[in-house]
């Protein structure tokens, strides 16, 4: 199997631009650039996202391999993001990715955003053990939750995934109604702290098989709101913690009773989680929980690879690079590109 030295990674399906360059499995530089422009707006505006990308691609590349000290030539392959995402955003990232590829006479790999957010648990560090195969690979971002059977690095299953809402919206858009700033994922986790999460119930919804839906339980919370704002105006102010308490976890709870079940069903009990929200802290500690309670083995990504990130398309490259998957010039973005 052939080993590259140096794979950049290009990543840009959504709001953030970031490049990242691996060797032998192990990161040198993971550089990102936020596009602060959406806060304003209280969630992702996709013409703005593809302008933003197309002045910072050249500069976080560049930033990228200063901080692994190599040069451009030095290169073996680029991987980038083909999807799912904002066609816009994908478009950007792709078209340099492909550009210089060419001008290197390098090649060229496409990830998908998905799964990488999981096979992030293959890059190589200090005292974390790598997952083995099969596991249950869960991904909770702000536009996806999925569950999904691993047999292997590109031999993934789609069990079950969210009707209508991604898990990271329904914090967004919860957290946005009790005024807190966009993404609201960070605030609600760190004000749900001091909050009681049995104060208020809200309902956990009957969906069959392992798919979730997030939808009802955020017009659930947010008519909750509205209802008790007319009686007390600053009902919101007054229990915000105890909200975020609630909220985070139903909306845990939610996730949690379908990986149980899949567990159960499949009997693998190697939990892999991945995407933005996996970084919530309660999360992080129900499932520390079930190594002891239930036997599990959890997998937790350190949180430099929760959000979105190159590293994570740049391991995927590494992986595709020893199985000599390249890409080509000719492959097009895909908004809801599948696994
Ligand atoms: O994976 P990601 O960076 O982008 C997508 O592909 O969507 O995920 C972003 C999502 C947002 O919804 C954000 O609110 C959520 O991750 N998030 C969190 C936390 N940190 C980020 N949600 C809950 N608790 C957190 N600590
Ligand atoms: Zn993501």
């Amino acid at each position: 199997m052939k080993q590259p030295s140096y794979i950049l990674g290009i990543e840009s399906s959504c709001d953030d631009t970031a490049a990242a360059v691996i060797a032998h499995n192990k990161v040198l530089s993971n550089c990102i650039a936020n596009q602060k422009i959406h806060e304003q707006y209280g969630g992702v505006v996709p013409e703005l996202a593809s302008r933003a990308h197309q002045s910072n691609i050249v500069p976080v590349v560049d930033q990228a391999l200063r901080s692994a000290h190599i040069d451009v030539s030095q290169l073996d392959a680029i991987a980038y993001t083909q999807g799912p995402g904002l066609l816009g955003s994908l478009l950007v990232g792709g078209s340099f990715a492909k550009s210089l590829a060419l001008a290197l006479d390098i090649p060229l790999i496409e990830v998908n955003h998905m799964q990488a957010h999981l096979l992030a648990h293959f890059i190589e560090q200090e005292n974390m053990q790598t997952p083995d195969f099969p596991f249950i690979g869960v991904t909770l971002s702000g536009g996806h939750t999925q569950l999904v059977l691993v047999r292997d690095y590109f031999d993934m299953e789609l069990l079950g995934t969210t009707l209508d809402d991604a898990i990271g919206e329904a914090f967004d858009k919860c957290g946005k109604v009790m005024g807190l700033s966009y993404p609201s994922g960070p605030a609600v986790d760190r004000l749900a702290k001091n909050g009681r999460p049995n104060r208020f119930q809200f309902p956990i919804p009957k969906v069959p098989g392992y798919d979730v839906s997030y939808s009802g339980l955020k017009t659930a919370f947010i008519n909750f709101l509205h209802k008790n704002t007319q009686k007390q105006p600053n009902f919101i102010a007054n229990n915000l913690e105890d909200l975020c308490a609630s909220l985070q976890f139903t909306l845990i709870e939610v996730i949690l009773k379908k990986i149980e079940q899949v567990v159960a069903d499949t009997k693998i009990k190697n939990v892999v989680i991945g995407g933005g929200v996996s970084a919530n802290s309660e999360i992080r500690r129900v499932l520390e929980l079930k190594k002891n309670t239930s036997d599990w083995e959890v997998f937790i990504p350190p949180f430099e690879y929760t959000t979105d990130n190159a590293a994570m398309i740049a391991i995927v490259g590494a992986l595709k690079f020893q199985q000599q998957q390249f890409g080509t010039l000719d492959a097009v973005a895909d908004p809801r590109l599948k696994f």
